[in-house]
């Protein structure tokens, strides 16, 4: 029986198409973006190609692309550049319960060095309220940062909503949109977004290459000092090869975006239906409709996911769980339990997320697996 993997939001393979065309740049095309000679120049055209190709996807300017190593230096540069450049013109940050590690663990540091955060709740779909949001705005409000998808559920925020009331405030609105990228149509302008983290291994390309998407006029303090790269927005010399890659799967991922998240989708509901109804007492978490097309987070009740996970594992299939084990006690994920899930559903949770090489075999055989599975952890 062959391998599944069903964790695209956790990384992805790099497309074979993405790997032609960043491979070229290791070996005949190695230059130094920054050199002025025949080397450098040779390089530097595909950098800036690249750049073009991952606007054209996030609806931005090109100027407006800052490479980054990956999504979380992204989101750190966002916050913690935003929080120093306009130091003088206030302290507070807001952000919610839901986000990922990468947004509240940047919070919680700027937290320690006196600046003052605003957690919002959410609702049961992992939405935070837009009231809420709207009263905890205070003249001293420097950012908002929440996110476009969920990466354990994928409930999709309201980001116009949100844009728009960031706007009639004043205050920047910075958008962790790493799972969203590539997945739904995430239109940087359009949406009035002002900083946005994308990541290259979440849509095709490899790992260790992301983008901050700063529209221009924002204020915002370089995470690292150095050298003059990416406009003085950060230093240090250019993955070359990384961005090749990261503009190559944005042009791939904008040329097939409405279909293949209609693939998806039809793959993702055939999985829940068909976990729905030959599996009793489980339940789909996250929003029912706003929700990302790749998807699914599902609570067994009374089994515990990491058994779920690791018989899996053992039958080939890769997902991943909501839970964490802490100290020998399974702890739900802290999105489930912000989302005010039932404990009994929440420690059985597990997200399947499908992505490009996802088959509707994949989701049959999963499906197939599941039932004895489940019945069997319950009764022992
Ligand atoms: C919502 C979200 N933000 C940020 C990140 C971090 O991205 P990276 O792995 O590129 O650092 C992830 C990765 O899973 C994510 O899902």
């Amino acid at each position: 029986m062959g391998l599944i993997y069903l964790d695209y939001n956790a990384t992805t393979p790099v497309k074979p198409a993405v790997l032609e065309a960043l491979l070229p740049f290791y070996r005949q095309q190695f230059g130094n973006p920054s050199s002025i000679h025949w080397a450098g120049r040779q390089v530097r055209g595909a950098v800036e190609e690249a750049r073009e190709r991952v606007a054209a996807l996030a609806g931005c300017e090109p100027v407006e692309v800052v490479f980054t190593s990956c999504g979380t230096e992204a989101d750190n540069m966002a916050i913690k550049g935003v929080a120093a450049a306009r130091r003088g013109e206030g302290n507070h940050i807001i952000t919610s319960r839901v986000e990922h590690p990468a947004v509240i663990n940047t919070c919680l540091a700027l937290e320690q060095q006196g600046y003052d955060i605003t957690w919002l709740e959410v609702d049961r779909h992992g939405l935070p309220a837009l009231d809420e949001l709207a009263a905890a705005i205070t003249g001293r409000t420097l950012l908002i940062s929440l996110m476009f998808a969920n990466n354990e559920t994928g409930t999709l925020s309201p980001v116009q909503e949100i844009a728009s009331l960031a706007a009639e405030r004043r205050v920047c609105f910075h958008c962790d949109a790493v799972q969203a990228f590539g997945k739904v149509p995430v239109n940087v302008r359009e949406m009035g977004i002002g900083l946005a983290a994308i990541s290259g291994h979440k849509l095709g390309a490899p790992k260790g290459v992301g983008a901050l998407l700063v529209r221009t006029g924002t204020k915002l303090h370089p995470l690292l000092n150095g050298g003059s790269q990416e406009r003085n927005r950060r230093a240090g010399t250019e993955n070359v090869a990384g961005i090749v890659a990261f503009g190559k799967a944005c042009e791939l991922a904008g040329a097939g975006l409405a279909d293949e998240a209609q693939r998806l989708a039809t793959l993702r509901d055939r999985l829940e239906r068909g976990v729905s109804e030959r599996i009793p007492h489980t339940r789909v978490n996250g929003h029912p409709t706003e929700r990302l097309p790749n998807t699914s987070n599902i609570s067994f009740r009374d089994v515990a996911a990491d058994s779920l996970l690791l018989n899996l594992d053992i039958a080939g299939v890769a997902v991943s769980s909501g839970s964490a084990c802490a100290s020998g006690t399974l702890k739900p994920s802290h999105v489930l339990a912000a989302m005010d899930l039932d404990p009994v559903y929440a420690r059985g949770s597990v997200r399947f997320s499908l992505g490009a090489e996802s088959t509707e075999e994949d989701v049959d055989r999963v499906l197939a697996l599941l039932p004895p599975l489940v019945e069997r952890l319950r009764n022992s």
